[in-house]
């Protein structure tokens, strides 16, 4: 049982830092122990013009610790009504990385979104000439759709049909949770990948309805059955480069999530490299850790690999029970748990 791992940095592609006085606690929580984030563009108003996201960016930076490297990769949201000039001006834009598509309400702040793809198939079509990645909430809105079928029927009636009209477009599959993602996911050739958070692959929905509603296991897409939480972690431990890291840490402020209609999210960078080692070390799998966390989206965003490691230590620690967010608190994922690994900042 080794004492200590040493890892090229991660990064992680997919987070939601919010903004204004979140941004207090949430761009240092990821700096902690990434490299580099491609942030989620769900603002009110959405992150949907380059300047937005260029301003965003700025306010990122500005809430970086004294001496972070810390390097955020933007990306835009897609509406009905995006322009396909948009993309040329994102692609040598050089800090836009990707588009994102939330199914019209699908989940926070995705009432923005789009309603329906024809809307955006121009702006595909572009992206794919451009190569341009495309993330995908992969969740269908039908009401008539169960809630723990939405990823499924998304693969068979908008993904499929997607891929087979544009199969250069490069693809995330983001925060997969279903079997049926995963076996989709190693079926696809070319420029074709999947996130997977920490959380989906620590958890299934025994945990957040089993003993009890826990709202801060409360998350979309939501946490499914066991098989598929095994699926996730067969595929994240495997190194099939095409699954790698975006934690989808989305902070909601207590008050929020603790509420007759709570919100989807679970703020999980404060102990997501921690968390991430621990699964791996679980699954035997602690060697393929590194090109999970800081190698296989690199590759796919044809990103140079970081040049500095991190290292985690064998040194149990006890989680906080809370933050302090937005003046009020925020509920870490793991609260109050002990966890074996740590970042040695020695
Ligand atoms: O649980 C989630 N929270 N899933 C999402 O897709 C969005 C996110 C958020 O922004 O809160
Ligand atoms: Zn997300």
């Amino acid at each position: 049982m080794s004492a200590s791992l040493t890892l090229i940095y991660p990064d992680d592609f997919h987070v939601h830092l919010r903004d204004g006085l979140a941004l207090n606690t949430t761009v240092a929580a990821t700096a902690r122990c990434f490299k580099r984030a491609l942030i989620m563009p769900n603002l009110l108003p959405a992150i949907s013009s380059i300047a937005a996201a260029l301003d965003y960016r700025q306010r990122l930076l500005d809430h970086l610790p004294a001496n972070s490297e810390f390097q955020p990769l933007m990306s835009l949201y897609l509406t009905d009504d995006t322009p396909v000039h948009l993309i040329d001006q994102a692609k040598t834009s050089h800090c836009i990385k990707a588009v994102k598509l939330y199914p019209s309400g699908a989940t926070t702040n995705s009432h923005a979104g789009v309603t329906a793809i024809e809307k955006v198939m121009p702006v595909l079509e572009r992206m794919a000439e451009l190569q341009l990645p495309l993330l995908l909430h992969g969740e269908v809105t039908d009401p008539a759709v169960d809630v723990f079928d939405r990823e499924a029927v998304f693969l068979d009636n908008v993904l499929e049909p997607l891929r087979r009209a544009l199969p250069e477009l490069p693809i995330v599959l983001e925060h997969i949770t279903t079997l049926e993602a995963v076996d989709y996911c190693r079926a696809q050739t070319g420029r074709f990948a999947a996130t997977i958070t920490v959380h989906h692959l620590l958890y299934n929905r025994n945990a957040l309805l089993g003993n009890g509603l826990r709202p801060h296991l409360f998350c979309l897409p939501i946490l499914k059955r066991q098989r598929h939480q095994q699926a996730l972690r067969c595929a994240a431990t495997s190194g099939d480069p095409r699954f790698f890291l975006g934690t989808d840490s989305a902070p909601h402020e207590l008050r929020t999530k603790e509420s007759a209609c709570g919100c989807a999210g679970i703020f999980s960078a404060p102990v997501a490299m921690e968390l991430y080692a621990q699964v791996f070390e679980e699954e035997g799998a602690l060697h393929h850790l590194e090109a999970f966390a800081s190698r296989h989206g690199a590759d796919f965003y044809q990103l140079p690999y970081n040049s500095s490691t991190l290292a985690l230590k064998r040194d149990p620690w006890i989680v906080p029970d809370s933050l302090p967010y937005l003046g009020g608190q925020i509920i870490p994922l793991a609260a109050g748990q002990q966890l074996s690994w740590k970042i040695n900042n020695d």
